[in-house]
């Protein structure tokens, strides 16, 4: 079977520390409301670092981990909802910066899936193109650009970072992924782009894109429709990754999922049935950084030996778009 390995991991965050206690300062919140409905306690703001910088201190990272010659990447998969410039893509911008100049270089826009779809699109260009020997995959999100700070609903679950992995073709790893959308869903969870006007513009009665909260461009979510989606897809997503290739889920060593919400995976875990033991946590310290929560758990979890080489490991994220994935690795 092939799959991949990952020879390199790396991670960067912002400096500033958003605390609860310092958000309590700015909106009607409080650290005990945030504790108990989230889990998240802190999480990483920039302060004017462009997203694409974050994505070029984790990939330098990640590159120095592997111990490879950048120009040995032939692809570069970048996923964020939070690109710095509608043209060039964020993947151009850090190739230019870590000098792997003459590889394919793509963003994609799967909100918090994106690395699971990422994860998913490398394993098969390896598999597929025999002369590609390195993908770097890359998830920079600065969610603090599109977060309301007057709108306690919303602030308080979100952050910036990035993490990136360079992965190799394997061919004795086990591997299976189950991706998806539902984009019937998709009012559930928005940020609108800027569109200008241009002079041939003379409508100026917004079409009806049957989306909510016509003007704003920060984040707009339905709490509680995003919590019903993610608490049932998280276990489906789980249990189909592995079912592909003959698993149990309860014979998974680790499971990183999306770390939006503790009590999601709370919930999740008793679905499934599984120990909240095999599910990797660090939202506490970095709230929802959308693509980029998924990779920052898993540096995490390598870095200290919660996932050891050998182990199986589930990967599972679920997001705006609707969208969705697991994806079951050998580590
Ligand atoms: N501090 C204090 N009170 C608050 C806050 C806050 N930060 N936010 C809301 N409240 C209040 C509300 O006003 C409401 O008060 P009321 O009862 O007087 O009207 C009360 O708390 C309950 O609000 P709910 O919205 O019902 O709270 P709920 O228990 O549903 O929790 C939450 C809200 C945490 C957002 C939950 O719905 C959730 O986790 N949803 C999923 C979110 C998620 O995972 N989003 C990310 C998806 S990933 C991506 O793609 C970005």
């Amino acid at each position: 079977m092939t799959g991949v390995n990952i020879i390199g991991a790396g991670k960067y965050v912002p400096d500033l520390v958003l605390t609860n206690e310092m958000l309590s300062q700015i909106v009607d919140t409080n650290d005990e409301w945030i504790t108990t409905r989230t889990g998240i306690k802190s999480r990483h703001i920039t302060n004017g670092e462009p997203t694409f910088h974050l994505g070029v201190m984790s990939a330098k990272e990640a590159i120095k981990d592997a111990g490879i010659d950048p120009k040995d990447i032939g692809l570069i998969i970048v996923t964020t909802i939070t690109n710095d410039f509608s043209t060039p893509s964020v993947a151009c911008l850090i190739q230019r910066e870590i000098g792997a100049i003459g590889s394919m270089a793509i963003d994609i826009n799967c909100a918090c899936a994106g690395f699971v779809y990422a994860f998913d699109m490398a394993k098969r260009y390896l598999e597929t193109d025999k002369n590609l020997k390195y993908v770097l995959v890359v998830s920079a999100e600065e969610l603090s650009k599109i977060t309301d700070y007057t709108d306690r609903s919303t602030c308080v679950l979100f952050g910036d970072g990035a993490a990136a992995v360079v992965l190799e073709r394997d061919e004795n790893k086990i591997f299976s992924s189950y991706l998806g959308a539902d984009g019937t869903g998709a009012e559930y969870l928005l940020a609108r782009s800027y569109n200008s006007e241009t002079p041939f513009t003379t409508n100026f009665n917004r079409f009806d894109d049957k989306m909510p909260d016509g003007n704003s461009h920060y984040l707009f979510q339905n709490g509680k429709e995003v919590y019903k989606f993610a608490t049932k897809t998280l276990p489906v997503a789980v249990k189909e990754s592995c079912k592909k290739i003959g698993l149990a889920p309860d014979e998974l060593d680790v499971i990183i999922p999306h770390q939006a919400n503790v009590r999601i995976i709370e919930t999740a875990a008793k679905n499934l049935g599984i120990s909240m033991d095999k599910f990797y946590i660090n939202l506490q310290n970095h709230g929802n950084t959308s693509s980029a929560s998924i990779p920052l758990a898993l540096y995490d979890a390598i870095k200290d030996g919660s996932l050891k080489r050998g182990d199986k490991a589930c990967i599972v994220g679920f997001g705006a778009g609707l969208t969705y994935g697991g994806i079951v690795f050998e580590f």
